[in-house]
């Protein structure tokens, strides 16, 4: 089966990370997103994808040369202009020269998903698409979906006011389509599939949804991606990672870590330096990057090859872009950058 990968957004609230690094290839516990999105799809029998992008699409082209990804062979679709969700699936279909069933996907989507049940759904009901529902205990930030006993989808609720929400099952960014959906999507920049193209669908009943409560999510925010990381480390979601992994920890080839340091439920990346008496809790710090001595780093990313200085602290979900400077005693929070 093929698989169309949305890997085109901007990720501004990963930024500064993804103004160099497209998001989905930020590592989750030491393997970039997009092999770990890839590689779950293929044991549910995708061969093929397209890669649809816009954004620093020469990053993923430099990364996987050889064209496969997770097990999967893949082909790239550059957009010529950022076309929206449902603009991206249409030109990367067109690209792959889609013709039968085929899957589509956010691409900063971690799921265990059985997405062979939600392709079975889809056949047995005759569906134009299928759509992945996850359970959510707060649904004020997503796309509620409605659905009858049979799972027709009767209607869409964008970000409900709290206490109004006629569901908790929200849109989980997977979905099983028929070709005939790559016709509906007019050829315009910025066509959105949940608000435009799918409440198209439910007018014509065409469109169902299944509930599946696997492991699932979206690591589009500092806090999510930090919590992808942390729910391997901690075996919430048990997945292969590289390394060894010691007490929530993992520290990946070539990294040094000072023996005074102390490090909790964390990933040291590749070739980076963990100075003396240093302190790194809840954090990811990416490959090459050093971590002066003394320095405090909580619930924080610290980018590729970033320079973190001597007691300086980090915490509240602070990111550190790539190559980044950081000066010898000072203070980031995550959430004064984002105020
Ligand atoms: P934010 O800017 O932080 O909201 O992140 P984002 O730009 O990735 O947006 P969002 O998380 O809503 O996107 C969901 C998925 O769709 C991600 O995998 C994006 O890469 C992808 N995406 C969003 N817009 C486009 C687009 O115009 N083209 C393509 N190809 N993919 C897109």
């Amino acid at each position: 089966m093929q698989a169309v990968v949305l890997v085109g957004g901007l990720g501004t609230r990963l930024r500064p990370l993804t103004e160099t690094i497209p998001k989905q290839l930020l590592p989750v516990a030491g393997v970039p997103m997009i092999e770990r999105v890839l590689g779950q799809l293929a044991l549910h029998g995708v061969d093929r994808a397209v890669l649809s992008m816009g954004y620093l699409p020469d990053a993923f082209v430099a990364a996987y040369p050889g064209g496969r990804i997770g097990g999967v062979s893949v082909s790239f679709a550059i957009e010529p202009v950022a076309l929206g969700t449902a603009g991206a699936i249409r030109f990367a279909g067109h690209a792959g020269s889609i013709d039968e069933t085929f899957l589509a996907v956010n691409g900063d989507v971690l799921t265990d998903l059985d997405v062979t049940a939600l392709i079975d759904a889809h056949r047995s009901r005759g569906a134009e698409g299928t759509i992945h529902l996850t359970p959510v205990d707060d649904p004020t930030r997503y796309g509620v979906v409605v659905t009858d006993a049979t799972g027709l989808v009767t209607s869409f609720v964008e970000k409900p006011e709290p206490g109004t929400s006629p569901s908790n099952n929200i849109n989980a960014g997977t979905y099983v389509l028929e070709p005939s959906f790559l016709g509906r999507v007019p050829d315009a920049a910025m066509v959105s599939v949940e608000r435009e193209i799918f409440p198209r669908m439910v007018h014509d009943r065409s469109l169902y949804a299944i509930v599946d409560s696997s492991y699932w999510i979206d690591a589009g925010t500092p806090q999510a991606y930090l919590r992808a990381n942390k729910d391997i480390l901690d075996a919430t979601r048990t997945v292969s990672h590289p390394g060894s992994l010691i007490d929530r920890t993992l520290v990946l080839e070539g990294a040094s870590v000072a023996a005074s340091a102390t490090i909790s439920c964390s990933v040291i990346g590749r070739n980076a330096r963990v100075g003396d008496g240093a302190s790194i809790v809840g954090s990811v710090v990416l490959e090459g990057a050093t971590i002066g001595d003394r320095a405090s780093v909580t619930d924080a990313v610290i980018g590729p090859d970033a320079v973190i200085g001597a007691d300086a602290t980090l915490l509240d979900d602070c990111l550190i872009g790539a190559s980044e400077r950081v000066p010898e005693r000072e203070r980031r929070s995550g959430t004064a950058r984002a105020a």
